[in-house]
């Protein structure tokens, strides 16, 4: 039916299931679907030529607007962290709390840097970060179909604004959720806003954001993309949801991590740098 599902990366423990979703949500039309995603490493990309793209904290850590103590020190939670973030012999609750102290780390270390919001655009200017191929068509898809994309991000939402701002993709149906930088009158650094969003709390996340799911009530069918486990509950605000089609990024680890995977999405898709499956899945569904 899609022929894109055939493409070596895509594994799917029921396919059966998925061409029901995908059915039911052809005959409900366009009109009632709306696309959630996570931004690091589903959006953009994990590797380029060998070498690993950086997440929105990255693009700054790597920035000249970070001390080389600093940088060492950033990199050492990374190296801490990281291991701990893709280790599937541990739990979601023993994870959780090292998720928090991992994040609130690193936005203290950043607070001190005293970034200037200004330089900002020059920091995402002169970074590695890529999305992933395709985005084009994915972004312009969805608005020219006026289809709403939420972008549910643990990164860092002003980062993201300008990576998508300056590949000329942040359009209007777009919506982000994420951890946004609080600055003082003179454009400077001084916390991070609201409650913050780790990677295991996206279920919270959604849920203390009632408004928008309630202004897309006419929009029950879901496409949703992510590249970890703590993705799935990123549609958790969604209200009176009736298909669900979740697509996940498996991007490392990938022996320890696949039946995981596949038991939590209905479609995986291994070491798969594009949005070449997203695009053939939504030119079905629009
Ligand atoms: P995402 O929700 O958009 O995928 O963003 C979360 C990613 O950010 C997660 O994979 C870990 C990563 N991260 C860093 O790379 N450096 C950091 O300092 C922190 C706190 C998170
Ligand atoms: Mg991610």
């Amino acid at each position: 039916m899609i022929l894109e599902l055939s493409n070596p990366s895509v594994c799917m423990k029921d396919p059966d299931r998925v061409q029901e979703v995908l059915q039911s949500m052809v005959k409900a039309g366009s009109n009632t679907l709306q696309v959630i995603s996570d931004f690091d490493m589903t959006l953009t990309r994990f590797e380029f030529n060998g070498k690993r793209c950086p997440t929105c904290h990255n693009i700054l850590d790597n920035s000249i607007l970070i001390s080389a103590d600093c940088k060492q020190k950033l990199k050492g939670l990374l190296d801490t962290y990281y291991p701990i973030e893709i280790d599937s012999s541990r739990s979601v609750e023993e994870k959780l709390p090292l998720m928090v102290e991992w994040w609130t780390k690193a936005h203290e270390l950043l607070v001190e840097q005293k970034i200037r919001k200004d330089r900002l655009s020059v920091a995402v200017r002169e970074s590695d970060a890529m999305l992933r191929e395709g985005y084009q068509l994915f972004f312009d898809h969805l608005h020219q179909h006026s289809i709403p994309l939420l972008i549910f991000s643990a990164g860092i939402g002003d980062i993201l604004e300008e990576v998508i701002r300056q590949a000329g993709v942040f359009h209007p149906n777009v919506n982000v959720f994420s951890n946004y930088m609080d600055f003082d009158e003179s454009g400077v650094l001084t916390a991070f806003k609201g409650e913050l969003i780790h990677i295991y709390n996206k279920r919270e996340g959604a849920l203390l954001n009632t408004g928008h799911f309630q202004e897309l009530r006419t929009r029950p069918n879901v496409l949703l993309m992510g590249d970890s486990l703590g993705d799935l509950n990123m549609a958790d605000g969604v209200q009176d949801m009736e298909n669900i089609l979740k697509v996940g990024f498996l991007n490392d680890k990938v022996e320890e991590r696949k039946q995981s995977y596949l038991d939590a999405y209905d479609i995986v898709l291994i070491k798969d740098e594009t949005l070449e499956v997203p695009n053939a899945l939504l030119h079905y569904l629009t």
